[in-house]
């Protein structure tokens, strides 16, 4: 009975496939924290009975967030769902790093990639927790165009395949910390809508004897973060000659004090 859904949806695919071809994308396979390997949220996941335990919280695989206004920004909701925490927590030291890796990202899919963390409450339990709309969110690692031309994206793809690592600020407070992992791909993002972000969320509890935590300046909110005016949400990679210079968007990254 469970199996049943898995092979529908294989045969709607196959007679769709050349729309899904297209809309073929990627997601997170596997995160490594610190030095534990976890699955990430996968294609078959949503029909396993009993349900798979995660870190990664729910995502629709191979699917993007375009609606920079919707709470599917978050964690990769869909439809407005929102974010629908995961079971397990990851354990991982301050200043010890996370490595996200994906499928193999199509390199037209061009690129930043872009991090954020964000502390639960220290009420609160990250797996029944989501922060809705309230400015929570800080930013530990962004990468775009480099100076050589080439894009963050890149190294996901096609001959590298290199998980993206990301560094936990070393002084950061101990507690429980939602980790937003995600692409924006800008191969359709000379107007808005158009910029697809593909954002994932992992839980984590982060240890150590750090002291620091962010201040109201640091934060911002998913959605929020993101308009049509925000610089970098909207550009035009087919510009014939020299690219601009492409600016991340969102904050600063804030290190902690390092
Ligand atoms: C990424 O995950 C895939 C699928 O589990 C695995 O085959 C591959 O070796 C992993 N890559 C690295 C660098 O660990
Ligand atoms: C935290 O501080 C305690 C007490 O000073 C010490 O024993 C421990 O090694 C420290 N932990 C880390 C990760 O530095």
């Amino acid at each position: 009975m469970i199996r049943l859904l898995p092979s529908l949806v294989a045969l709607t695919a196959l007679a769709l496939s050349p729309i899904l071809q297209v809309a073929a994308h990627g997601y997170v396979q596997e995160v490594t924290v610190g030095s534990t390997k976890y699955t990430g949220y996968l294609p078959d996941d949503a029909y396993e009975c009993p349900q798979p335990k995660r870190i990664m919280r729910k995502i629709p695989v191979n699917w993007l967030v375009e609606d920079l206004a919707s709470i599917d920004i978050q964690c990769h909701g869909r439809s407005g769902g929102g974010s629908a925490p995961a079971s397990l927590v990851g354990t991982i030291a301050s200043g010890d790093t996370v490595s996200f890796n994906w499928t193999q990202w199509p390199n037209g899919h061009t690129g930043p990639v872009l991090t954020y963390m964000a502390r639960v409450p220290d009420e609160e339990d990250v797996r029944d927790w989501a922060p809705e709309k309230e400015k929570v969110w800080f930013k530990i690692d962004h990468a775009g165009k480099y100076e050589d031309g080439t894009w963050a994206s890149e190294s996901l793809g096609l001959p590298k395949l290199k998980p993206w690592t990301v560094r936990i600020p070393p002084n950061l407070k101990a507690g429980q910390y939602l980790i937003r992992h995600e692409i924006l791909a800008l191969h359709v993002a000379t107007k808005y809508p158009g910029v697809q972000a593909y954002p994932s969320c992992i839980q984590v509890k982060v240890t150590g004897n750090g002291t620091a935590l962010p201040e109201d300046k640091d934060l911002v909110s998913f959605p929020g973060a993101y308009t049509a005016e925000t610089p970098g949400i909207v550009y035009n990679l087919y510009i014939i000659g020299e690219l601009p210079p492409y600016p991340i968007p969102g904050p600063e990254v804030w290190t902690g004090g390092n």
